[in-house]
């Protein structure tokens, strides 16, 4: 609880910015939130797999298999759908908390392909004996829905918005029910139940919610990872020892703080982050929000910074803008200041990190949206009603861009003036002082206070 707040890279001197004093910024928070401040997609995985370097324990308290975080370790590009990103650093604990929902057969495959490229996780993973898990059943039912759907919200398919409802509606089976046969086969041969009725009404096969034996085989593999991860968590701080609760998804896909109804139906802010752990807030000291230098978005539902077709294209090449789980092509857009303002206030943060800023290295003139006009009112808030973000027409304001390659560089004073310029706008507007920013795919194209 002593962990010192991480205080801004840059410092304005005369008509510049230059790097603070690396002696001058410490990081020494004991209890460390990383949460995604736009769409997903923000590059938390990269940002928790330097951390991680720093910290004993990483544990994600939300989402799902739903969640695609790339790690690059030297030539390797590592995905990771629900083990937590802190895995690629030997030696660390990593767990996944009760407010993750535990696809089982996807989670497993993903352990045994990281031990057959040689990065085994072996005894270091635990999951909460309180996580829920997905069964063939939600996945079913998250097809038939968007499939039935008018207003289809472009999920990933993996069962997380089903799996959430049957937790919410109390039907929802969990790590510990499964290990316990009896007490289980009860509770999926309910949920196959309501599956099948739910997928009667929405004009598909009630033969796609599998059968109680099919979902009872899952728990084979679970006893050797089933923890206590509250209890877990609150021991390793308790020994001084450094902890780092990592979010997916991002704010504007909150079920609460997001685009409503165009968002993932967990919480993904740093809130939930305590709750999804099983300890309580006052054990967090830090939080650290992770935005693009620019944003996208994959799935359905507004982006009111969207850029136009050819610059959408060039950002998408330029930043490999492909979804990690599904593969969809990710819609780009100019920087969202009201949004990332919003998303600092909702999660409380300490620091930034700014990701993917080389992506932006060969623009002329970069945009930042500082207020959404809806019918001649320009405001500054991200609205609730999604209606408002559909109609907003962002106001922006233009800087000019350094077209120098910035990939080198390792020091704010590395930066060209124009690129700190405009990560000093983004701190302004956003109210949160930047930790970090990240030049490239690598662990060490990164600028950190060390
Ligand atoms: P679901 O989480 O699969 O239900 O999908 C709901 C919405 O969240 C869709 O728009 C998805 O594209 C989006 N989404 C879910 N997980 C991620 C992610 O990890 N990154 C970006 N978007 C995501």
């Amino acid at each position: 609880m002593t962990g010192a707040r991480p205080v801004s890279l840059l410092e304005r001197r005369g008509p510049g910015y230059v790097a603070v004093p690396m002696k001058a910024i410490r990081e020494e928070a004991a209890c460390t939130v990383v949460a995604g401040c736009q769409w997903g997609d923000e590059g938390k995985g990269k940002v928790v797999d330097v951390l991680a370097g720093g910290v004993d324990v990483v544990a994600r308290y939300q989402g799902g298999a739903n969640a695609g975080h790339t790690v690059h370790v030297g030539d390797r590009r590592i995905v990771l759908h629900q083990v937590p990103s802190g895995v690629l650093r030997p030696g660390k604990r990593c767990l996944l908390g009760n407010g993750v929902v535990l696809d089982v057969n996807r989670f497993f495959a993903e352990v045994d392909g990281l031990a057959e490229r040689g990065l085994d996780p072996g005894g270091r993973i635990g999951v909460s004996d309180r996580a829920h898990v997905v069964f063939p059943y939600h996945k079913a039912l998250d097809a038939a829905a968007e499939e039935a759907a008018r207003r289809k919200i472009g999920t990933t398919g993996r069962g997380i918005g089903p799996a959430y409802e049957s937790k919410a509606g109390r039907r929802g089976v969990r790590v510990a029910d499964l290990l316990d046969r009896a007490h289980a086969a009860e509770g999926v041969g309910r949920g196959i139940a309501w599956a099948r009725a739910r997928l009667r009404e929405l004009g598909a096969d009630p033969g796609r919610a599998g059968t109680v034996a099919g979902a009872l085989a899952l728990a084979r593999r679970l006893p050797s990872v089933a923890t206590d991860v509250g209890d877990e968590i609150a021991r390793a701080l308790a020994a001084g020892r450094r902890v780092l609760l990592e979010g997916a998804q991002g704010t504007a896909l909150d079920v609460d703080h997001g685009s409503y109804p165009y968002v993932t139906s967990s919480n993904t802010t740093a809130g939930a982050a305590a709750v999804g752990v099983g300890i309580g807030p006052t054990a967090i000291d830090s939080v650290i929000g992770v935005v693009k230098a620019y944003t996208t978005r994959v799935g359905n539902g507004p982006l009111p910074t969207a850029f136009g077709p050819a610059m959408d294209e060039r950002i998408r090449e330029l930043g490999a803008e492909f979804g990690a789980t599904t593969g969809r092509p990710r819609r780009c857009g100019w920087f969202d200041a009201v949004l990332a303002a919003y998303s600092a206030r909702v999660n409380g943060l300490t620091g930034i990190a700014v990701t993917k800023l080389d992506v932006l290295d060969t623009l002329a003139e970069l945009k930042i949206a500082t207020g959404y006009r809806t019918g001649g009112e320009a405001r500054s808030l991200f609205p609730a009603c999604v209606r408002d973000l559909e109609r907003a027409e962002p106001v922006y304001e233009t800087l000019p861009g350094w077209r120098t390659p910035t990939t080198g560089a390792r020091s704010m004073n590395d930066l060209p003036a124009n690129a700190r310029a405009y990560l000093h706008r983004i701190e302004e507007l956003v109210g949160a002082p930047i930790a970090m920013v990240s030049v490239g795919t690598r662990r060490s194209q990164v600028i950190r206070a060390r």
